[in-house]
């Protein structure tokens, strides 16, 4: 079981005040806050250990070097890939999804063939696709969530025909806080030879993930929602999707030899990773992934699973505040409206803001599925393992603060 006050002694800036009021931070699905590991991992990194990797013979750049790709050992054992080489840096998700459609589907899509997307996803995993859809002539094909906010993995196998040829979905939406069954959607994508990328962004950070039992062909995260830094990430590729692959960005590291009329290109995972990476940032990440495994991700899930329904209780009762996303299968994401429009999204953002507490309002980077709502925005309560029953109170109180302002 987790011992929450440990927990939360182990991020600094939960000590400190906004605007006089201890800091209740519930923005955890657009960033989480980082534990002292990960910025004691950062600062010892540009103190002591910093140069660039891959390319020096002296001292400091092997030690960045085993620093930095000791990571994707940890990264590997993290999402339980087969091996650390199907395991890309990134700089987020917007990077790995990018990547697999430059890197795979542009070399293996014709014109006409259909990539199936949710409602659901974040513009990040929709955005590339419409890019292959305007250049290419590729069909989006959209499964949409039920009344209750659930995506079903039986929508999107029956959604699936033969000019099928990617299913690219969101493991947990990042709006509605639902969870997909992605294992199902991967199981049949394969029986029928369909490629299957699953959007982990949301729902590495709270459940564990084995790349290897949901049968994906790839899979994307972003370090910043794990308690890392900013500008790290993943993505892990099946072993045998690399030689459909071609390269995705050009530059140092990725090849093997450069003449003034030929290139050849240096092996998977060096071939997809141009450039020099987010050293430190990835090292801070291996960090974040030693503290997730140190208290254990089912002592994590555990913890969470109560908060959220407890947060669901104390919202639903809340007869202004109109809930989206009520399926029982939901992590800890709450979105909601003011009945009536009373307050708009800003508006009651703003005013929590004045109590101390930090949610997200807008569209999410989600506007298809605001759009399939009816809604232009929502405001945002996102969960993570250092929440308490006591922020709950304190967006409830803040909640109801600000619906007394316009009754
Ligand atoms: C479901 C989902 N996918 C992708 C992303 C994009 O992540 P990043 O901006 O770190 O690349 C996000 C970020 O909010 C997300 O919630």
């Amino acid at each position: 079981m987790l011992d929450i006050e440990s927990v939360r002694k182990e991020f600094p800036i939960l000590n400190t005040k906004i605007r006089g009021e201890p800091l209740c931070y519930l923005d955890n699905g657009a960033s989480a806050q980082k534990p002292r590991c990960v910025i004691e991992a950062v600062t010892k990194g540009y103190e002591f250990e910093y140069a660039n990797v891959h390319r020096g013979l002296h001292y400091l750049s092997n030690l960045a070097t085993e620093k930095f790709e000791s990571v994707r050992e940890k990264i590997r054992r993290f999402i339980d890939a087969g091996n650390a080489e199907e395991v890309i840096f990134t700089s987020g998700s917007t990077e790995g999804l990018n990547l697999i459609a430059y890197a795979w589907a542009e070399k293996n899509l014709v014109e006409g063939d259909q990539i199936i997307l949710s409602i659901a996803e974040h513009h990040s995993n929709i955005i590339p696709w419409h890019f292959l859809r305007e250049r290419m002539g590729i069909q989006l094909k959209w499964v949409e969530t039920r009344a209750d906010g659930s995506l079903l993995a039986e929508d999107i196998i029956s959604a699936m025909n033969e000019k099928t040829k990617l299913v690219s979905i969101t493991q947990m939406s990042n709006v509605l806080g639902s969870i997909v069954d992605v294992k199902s959607i991967c199981s049949a994508a394969r029986d029928k030879n369909i490629i299957s990328v699953v959007d982990g962004s949301q729902a590495i950070v709270h459940l564990p993930v084995s790349v290897q039992d949901l049968g994906c062909d790839f899979y994307v995260f972003t370090g910043h929602k794990l308690y890392g830094p900013s500008a790290s990430g993943a993505l892990y590729v099946k072993k045998a999707r690399f030689e459909e692959m071609q390269p995705f960005l050009g530059g140092g590291s990725m090849i093997n030899h450069v003449g003034r009329e030929s290139v050849s290109y240096n092996i998977p995972p060096h071939k997809f990773e141009a450039g020099t990476p987010a050293i430190i940032p990835m090292i801070g990440l291996g960090a974040a992934i030693d503290f997730v495994e140190m208290l254990g991700r089912e002592n994590i899930l555990e913890y969470e699973s109560g908060l959220v329904e407890y947060t669901n209780i104390r919202l639903s009762e809340l007869d202004f505040l109109n809930l989206q996303g009520t399926n029982s299968d939901k992590g800890g994401i709450f979105s909601f409206i003011i009945r009536g429009n009373k307050l708009h999204p800003h508006d009651i953002a703003t005013i929590v803001d004045q109590k101390g507490v930090a949610v997200r309002a807008g569209h999410h980077c989600a506007q298809p599925l605001l759009d399939y709502l009816g809604f232009s925005a929502t405001c945002r309560a996102s969960l993570a393992m250092y929440n308490t029953e006591e922020d709950i109170e304190k967006l409830v109180k803040a909640l109801k603060f600000a619906i007394e302002l316009v009754r």
